[in-house]
Formats: C-alpha cells, sequence, structure tokens
C-alpha cells in the first residue's frame, strides 16, 4: 500500500512535470514560430517600391531566401553587367549587411540559388526591365544594361532595411518600363558652389529615383564654374564674387568672397561616376543673357566693354554678351569645344533664358549686324529677339556640325529658331504646348510644381528659406506633362520632364536634399507611370519605406512631407 502510493504519488507527479514540460514546449514553440513568423514579416521584400512598377504578378512557388550564400551572376566578359552586379551586392550589403559576392558566369545551370543579370533583346524598351522571382531564383534582365540597373534600384528598394541573417523575396513577376526617356534633375552649381562630393551624392539620388539625365547649370552672371584652358580667367576671375547679397536681394551683402570651379579632370570624373549610373550629364552653358561671370573676366564680351563685376545680386541684369562682334561668337565656339570634350551627351543645354536686349538697342556693333542681316521687326518679334534667333541658330549649326543638338530654354521660342532645337518649358507649361505645337521636342519643367527651390508648403515660417511659391508633394505627383488638348501627332514630342534646383538660397548639401526630398520621389512617378497608374494615397503609402532608405544614408528630407497633407491654398509662384 505504502509501496503503491509511493508508485502512484510519483506517477501523477511524473505526469505532472511531463504535462508541464509539454506545456512550456508548446509555449516556447508558438513564441518561436510567432517570432519566425514576425522576422518573415519584417524580413519580407515588398516589390511596391517607388516609382511603382507597371506590374507585379505572384508566381505559384515559395519565396526565395535571399543569403550570404547566394552570389550575383553577370554575364562573363561585360564590364557595364560586372559593374551592375557589384553595386547591387554594395546596395544590399548596405542596406542588410548581407554580403554577397559577384561571379561572371554564362551557365545556365549557375542560376540555381543565386541572383542572375542578364539580357533580354525582346523587351519593350531600352530601360525597361523584369525582375523574377521565385523558391529557385532571382533573375534581373533587361534588353540593356541601363535597364538592368533600374530593376537593381526596384529590388535595392524592395528589400527591409536593417541588419538581417536572410530576406525573403517572394515569388513573383515584376515588370516596368519608363514613361518618359527624358527623366532629369537640375542643379544650379553657380549661385551656390558645391563640391565633387555633393554632386556625387545627387547623383546617387538620382539613381535611386530611376532617373537618367542631370541638366547641370554651371556658368551664370554670379560665377563661371567650368575650367576652359583657352581662357583661364573665366575661371580665375570669373569663378570669384565679392560678397553674396543677404536674402531676397537685400542691400546688404556679407561681404565675403566666395566661389569655386570645377577643373577639367573633375567634371570627367562626375562624368564617369553618372555614367557608372546610366546618367547622362548635360551641361548648361547660358547665353547670351547670363554671362556677366564671364564678361568680367574678359569684357571685351560685352557691348559696352565694361568694366563689370561678377555679380553679386540675384535676378536678371541688362548686360549680356555682345553679339555684333565676330569675337563673341569666335569665343562661344571655343568655350564649346572644350566642353564637348568633356561631356559625350548629345545635348548641348546653351540657356536663352531671360537675356533683356537693352543694351543691344543701343550697341552700334548689334545694330550694325541687324542690317546686316536683314533683320525686321514684325508684329511679334522685335530685330533684336531676331538677333538672339541668328546667334542661337549659329550656335546650334556649330554644335550641329559636332554630333550635338542644343536644348535651350522657353524663351527660344520666340526667336524663329529652327525645331531641331529642344525646348525646356519653364514658364509654365504652355510654352511646352506651344512648341510640341510647332514641332519641337519639349521637356517640361514649369516653375509650378517642378521647380524644387520653392517651399513645399504654404505654411514657410519653419521652413528654410526658398524662392517663393509653393510647390507641394502632391502638387508634383499630380503633374500632367502631356497636356489633354495636344494632338495625338504632337503628343510623342513631349519626351520628358525634369525638376530645377536653383540654388540662390541654397548654401549646403543637407538644405539640397531638404528641397528634392521627397519631391523627388513624386518626380519618379511623373516620369514612369502611365498617368492612369497614378494614384497619390497609394503612393504616400509607399513613402515611408522609401523614406528609411533616405534615412538609412544620412540623407536629408522633409518627413513632414510624409505625414501632413500641405494646403493648397497657395498659387504656384
Ligand atoms: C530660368 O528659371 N530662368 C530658366
Ligand atoms: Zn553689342
Amino acid at each position: 500500500m505504502h509501496k503503491k502510493n509511493i508508485i502512484s504519488i510519483f506517477a501523477e507527479t511524473n505526469h505532472f512535470v511531463i504535462m508541464k514540460i509539454q506545456q512550456i514546449i508548446f509555449c516556447l514553440l508558438t513564441a518561436s514560430m510567432l517570432a519566425s513568423a514576425a522576422m518573415a514579416q519584417g524580413n519580407r521584400a515588398d516589390y511596391r517600391v517607388v516609382p511603382l512598377p507597371d506590374r507585379i504578378d505572384g508566381i505559384m512557388s515559395a519565396d526565395f531566401k535571399l543569403t550570404e550564400q547566394c552570389l550575383v551572376n553577370y554575364p562573363t566578359g561585360n564590364r557595364d553587367m560586372e559593374r551592375n552586379a557589384t553595386m547591387l551586392s554594395e546596395y544590399i550589403e548596405d542596406l542588410s549587411g548581407l554580403h554577397l559576392s559577384t561571379r561572371p558566369t554564362l551557365n545556365e545551370k549557375d542560376r540555381a540559388g543565386n541572383i542572375t543579370l542578364h539580357f533580354d533583346p525582346k523587351m519593350e524598351s531600352d530601360e525597361g526591365y523584369r525582375i523574377t522571382v521565385t523558391a529557385r531564383s532571382v533573375e534581373i534582365c533587361g534588353k540593356t544594361a541601363a535597364g538592368v540597373f533600374h530593376g537593381i534600384q526596384t529590388l535595392r528598394k524592395s528589400i527591409p532595411v536593417g541588419q538581417a541573417t536572410a530576406i525573403n523575396l517572394p515569388a513573383a513577376q515584376v515588370v516596368s518600363n519608363p514613361r518618359f526617356s527624358y527623366r532629369g534633375m537640375h542643379l544650379d552649381c553657380v549661385r551656390h558652389f558645391f563640391p565633387v562630393s555633393t554632386v556625387k551624392r545627387y547623383i546617387d539620388l538620382l539613381a535611386l529615383h530611376g532617373m537618367n539625365r542631370l541638366h547641370w547649370h554651371l556658368t551664370d552672371d554670379q560665377g563661371w564654374r567650368v575650367e576652359i584652358k583657352k581662357y583661364p580667367r573665366l575661371t580665375e576671375v570669373g569663378g570669384w564674387r565679392n560678397g553674396t547679397t543677404l536674402g531676397h536681394n537685400s542691400p546688404v551683402n556679407d561681404g565675403i568672397r566666395y566661389g569655386g570651379f570645377y577643373t577639367q579632370e573633375e567634371i570627367r570624373d562626375i562624368v564617369r561616376y553618372a555614367a557608372d549610373r546610366y546618367i547622362t550629364i548635360i551641361p548648361e552653358i547660358d547665353m547670351p543673357g547670363h554671362m556677366v561671370a564671364a564678361m568680367t573676366a574678359y569684357p571685351e564680351l560685352g557691348c559696352t566693354g565694361g568694366p563689370y563685376e561678377v555679380w553679386t545680386l540675384w535676378g536678371v541684369t541688362d548686360d549680356i554678351l555682345c553679339v555684333g562682334k565676330d569675337h563673341t561668337l569666335q569665343f562661344v565656339k571655343d568655350v564649346l569645344d572644350e566642353v564637348i570634350q568633356l561631356f559625350p551627351s548629345e545635348y548641348i543645354h546653351i540657356g536663352g533664358d531671360e537675356s533683356p536686349r537693352v543694351r543691344w538697342q543701343e550697341c552700334p556693333l548689334c545694330q550694325q549686324r541687324i542690317r546686316d542681316l536683314g533683320l525686321k521687326a514684325n508684329d511679334k518679334q522685335s530685330a533684336e529677339a531676331l538677333l538672339q534667333g541668328w546667334f542661337t541658330t549659329q550656335v546650334q549649326q556649330y554644335l550641329t556640325e559636332h554630333g550635338r543638338r542644343i536644348i535651350g530654354w522657353d524663351e527660344l521660342l520666340g526667336c524663329d529658331v529652327n525645331t531641331s532645337a529642344t525646348i525646356m518649358s519653364w514658364r509654365g507649361a504652355e510654352p511646352g504646348a506651344e512648341g510640341a505645337n510647332l514641332g519641337h521636342d519639349v521637356i517640361m519643367t514649369p516653375v509650378g510644381p517642378l521647380y524644387f527651390d520653392y517651399y513645399q508648403t504654404s505654411k514657410t515660417w519653419n521652413e528654410p528659406m526658398a524662392f517663393g511659391g509653393c510647390n507641394t508633394l502632391k502638387k508634383v505627383y499630380d503633374f500632367e506633362p502631356v497636356a489633354a488638348d495636344l494632338p495625338a501627332d504632337k503628343r510623342s514630342h513631349i519626351i520628358g520632364v525634369q525638376a530645377n534646383v536653383w540654388t540662390e538660397y541654397i548654401t549646403c548639401e543637407p538644405q539640397i536634399q531638404y528641397q528634392v526630398l521627397p519631391r523627388m520621389a513624386a518626380l519618379a512617378e511623373v516620369q514612369w507611370l502611365p498617368s492612369e497608374q497614378k494614384d497619390y494615397q497609394d503612393f504616400k503609402a509607399r513613402l515611408p519605406r522609401l523614406a528609411e532608405i533616405y534615412k538609412h544614408y544620412g540623407w536629408t528630407y522633409r518627413a513632414k512631407s510624409l505625414v501632413h497633407e500641405e494646403d493648397e491654398d497657395q498659387p504656384n509662384q
């Protein structure tokens, strides 16, 4: 009895202990399953990035597990794809800590368990991409290495930011083709000068957002920023100004000598850095206006002969190049000779904006040129406007002989330049529509809403000083570059969209980033998505994940734009 009792007590205790152990194991298992489910969720890629791909079609397959065992394959012997593979590996390591090696291979069998970059000549557009993910492999393909690069950016943006030992990539086919072939950002490095490192990081922003053109504003009244060997005074003298006005053209000058320029070696380095990211740099040498820095260095370039002073104010000055002198034309050609050596871009931007003609009206040489050319004022154009057209055509012909094409600001529409000039529409979208109707190719960069030096809110009191206006994130997102009433046969003349960043009031890199982020994200969807696919609320829901990447790289951005909807009660300009 005693013995039996002891046994039974022991058995009961044993049973109790076993039950407890079972309960603990159950709890542990549940907890670990929940934790790993949460982990899987937290470490699961999401292809709904910015800009949103055209299509994301699920595939019946388990997730692909991305770990350090995976390789990034690229076609043997292809330097562009090798660089693409290296960049993808670096992006993944930046964002997750996972280090993936790269490997050249043409062997299909090597795809299992790895990421493979390859070409598909049958793809729809040059810059489109297709990402195919199954449990077995990941493939990123494009017709060109640029297309593959855009696919790489999408994969990069889809993975969660944070240290990981593995990332689950859902099985899917992701396809996208950009709506516009010209997808640009502009940067003014004259009004304020930025070091090479800042320009390169700006190029990094373009790459992340799927853009392919950097319009680089290099010369203006307030400074000449590109070394020209034949005219060393352009940078020695024209690269520096005696102080800068405070605020919006106040009478107060800070009295601090300010300037800088890029050597030809630095420019080549930047051009290469951009090209590695499939971004073409289009230099702007603004003429015949916005030339006071050059005229300070070489006063004979102006109608009065000077003396001139590199401008310390903002705005538009009456002093422009004298086009009555043959010497001026020779100067322009000499400068362009060096510019085209530095920039392989087919397009060279020759400005043409804001050129008052009062000096020409008074200059005997310019008036003589008008007479020699037989230019006659008509209902719409003064003889001086036609003189700007003649000058622009001379420059255009010179660049054409050298295999290049011009872009000019929309003022050129009033000067009778021929339709092989591409027009950049900035004084609204209407000049762009007019240009397209005339047969010009057009890039849309209207002040409203695509001047990113404008405020992002009407409540400006807590904002860094900006030009003015109010170009909210939503206004950028809602911008439609092709006017509804543009005839069908003219619509293809709208080749692209770009936002401009003038830097009168932008003095440092974080301020550049603050002005452009996150508005670049909205612009990227304008540039990539068919208008019927755009959805602002959906975009806003996807934006925080992109902002995680901004944060990760330490980029400054306007976080408020992610949360608040700015009111729309302010006009654009
Ligand atoms: C411009 O903003 N003057 C093109
Ligand atoms: Zn003149």
